[in-house]
């Protein structure tokens, strides 16, 4: 099974729309094993991002990232890192099908609700600068 990090950016709270994005996830039937809100240190997001230094959005996403509260959780599920972005559509929302988390709700790139973890190594590697591993728990579905 996999894993995989996911991030609801700042103008999810600001807009009120944790829960239709949590919602989103749980209903599909992927598993919560961590969840929490955190306002990231620069450096954090920084770490985060790094891949994307010098790209001409690096610092106004930075911070935009940086600019109030993330909820920060790791998700568990069959194909869940390419199903995951499959939810959340396409990165610029005004080319994301309706259906999609995005296509939805959101209008523009650098606003953009969610962050999801694009491969399983930026997932381990995400979930370890988010998480300590005392913060996920490995629950199993029995009901
Ligand atoms: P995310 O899926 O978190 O991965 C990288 C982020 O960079 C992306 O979502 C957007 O928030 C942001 N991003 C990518 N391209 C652009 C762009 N052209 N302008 C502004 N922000 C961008």
């Amino acid at each position: 099974m996999e894993r995989t990090f996911i991030a609801l950016k700042p103008d999810t709270l600001q807009r009120g729309l944790v829960g239709d994005i949590i919602n989103r996830f749980e209903k599909k039937g992927f598993q919560l094993l961590g969840l929490k809100l955190v306002q990231p240190p620069r450096e954090l997001v920084e770490k985060h991002y790094e891949e994307h230094l010098g790209r001409p959005f690096y610092e106004g996403l930075v911070n935009y990232m940086t600019s109030g509260p993330i909820v920060a959780s790791v998700w568990q599920g069959k194909n869940i890192i390419s199903s995951s972005r499959s939810l959340l559509g396409a990165t610029d929302p005004s080319k994301a099908a309706p259906g999609t988390i995005r296509g939805d709700l959101a209008t523009q790139v650098g606003r953009n609700l969610v962050h999801a973890s694009d491969s399983p190594v930026n997932a381990e590697r995400e979930i370890s600068l988010w998480f300590a591993a005392k913060e996920i728990q490995n629950w199993s579905r029995s009901l």
